[in-house]
């Protein structure tokens, strides 16, 4: 659906340049919520306004629907943006516009008729739950009505695609969540393409099915949002996924711990209790639980123990990891 191929952006001053996006790869499915998260400046931004090419990329291709849109007139962008809806970490409302109007603009700038704009108006600020709120100004509304009428905005003309740059890092947690609720049932009603932008791990696992880690301009990696979480490869997204799992342990414990750490994950579906004590018997170890927690990723859940097997090391932890690899989805050695 979405093709960015070899896409880099590049700022130029007088006395440098800047490589903002590093040659990044991606595809996006159609009908998908893809994450693309990373910390600040990293390059979210700038690759998301490559997509519908707010910002032209320095090298590299974006295809919609392997369609080269790269290098197209405006008259042409335009007609491919009118398919693009965008929401935004601010918003972006026009203050001295009614929430009516707001949501009417896209629309109004397209030609429609004025009373398919009032219909589908009305249609929208129902669908985002701000039907009494119509001919408030964006003064009067909170940042979650705020971004309701942003998000019914970006839907005005149909879009097939929609881009949200951190729509929810302005709010707080009971906030963001109904805005999250809000665009996973308008992606089940719809279908539409999202792309969804967040520096939140928190974020990627309520919403996505398939993420792409960025750091300094860089996709370090893309996968299934459940294995991101489950089985982090890149050192970057490992320590993303652990702060935000909150694995952290009190340094007193590496400190005092004999033995190694073992950190061990299981699909929360097929967790089997008897891992532990079978290792136990089977090769004759103490062992002590020192974190355990069920996450869930996309609905689905993730089992992660960490714990201290006493007093060994070398080989038998070795054939310990072996084992333990084989019955769960991972274990390795935990070094916090
Ligand atoms: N128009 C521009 N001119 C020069 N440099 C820019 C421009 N836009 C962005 N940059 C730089 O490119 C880098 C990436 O910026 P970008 O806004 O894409 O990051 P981000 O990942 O979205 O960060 P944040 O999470 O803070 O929004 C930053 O170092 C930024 O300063
Ligand atoms: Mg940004």
């Amino acid at each position: 659906m979405v093709n960015i191929k070899h896409v880099s952006v590049e700022f130029k001053d007088k006395n440098h340049s800047f490589k903002a996006v590093n040659n990044v790869s991606l595809k996006i499915k159609k009908g998908e919520i893809f994450g693309i998260v990373g910390t600040s400046g990293a390059g979210k931004s700038t690759l998301l306004r490559t997509i519908n090419l707010l910002q032209k990329p320095t090298s590299g291709n974006i295809f919609i629907d392997s369609v080269n849109i790269t290098n197209f007139t405006s008259d042409k962008l335009r007609s491919v943006r009118h398919g693009i809806g965008m929401i935004f970490q601010h918003f972006n409302l026009i203050h001295t516009k009614t929430v009516f109007d707001n949501i009417a603009f896209p629309m109004v700038i397209a030609g429609t008729q004025k009373d398919a704009v009032k219909r589908r108006v009305s249609e929208l600020a129902e669908l985002v739950g701000l039907l009494d709120k119509i001919h408030f100004y964006p003064s009067q509304l909170s940042g979650g009505q705020k971004q309701r009428v942003g998000i019914a905005r970006a839907l005005a003309n149909n879009p097939r695609i929609l881009l949200c740059d951190e729509p929810t890092s302005a709010l707080d947690l009971e906030t963001t969540n109904s805005i999250l609720e809000l665009l996973k049932n308008i992606h089940k009603k719809t279908g539409i393409t999202t792309i969804f932008i967040t520096h939140e791990m928190d974020v990627i696992k309520k919403i996505c099915t398939r993420v792409a880690v960025m750091d300094k301009g860089v996709v370090v990696e893309s996968a299934d949002a459940y294995d991101i979480f489950a089985l982090p490869k890149h050192s970057f997204t490992k320590k993303l996924v652990s702060h935000t799992l909150n694995l952290e342990l009190p340094q007193r414990i590496f400190d005092s711990t004999k033995g190694v750490l073992l950190k061990i994950i299981y699909s929360g579906e097929k967790a089997e209790e008897s891992v532990l004590s079978d290792i136990i018997r089977k090769f004759d170890v103490d062992i002590n639980i020192l974190h355990g927690k069920i996450e869930y990723i996309n609905e689905i859940p993730l089992g992660i123990l960490i714990v201290n097997i006493k007093n060994e090391n070398g080989a038998k932890i070795d054939n310990i990891i072996k084992y333990l690899n084989q019955r769960t989805a991972s274990a390795e050695v935990f070094n916090g």
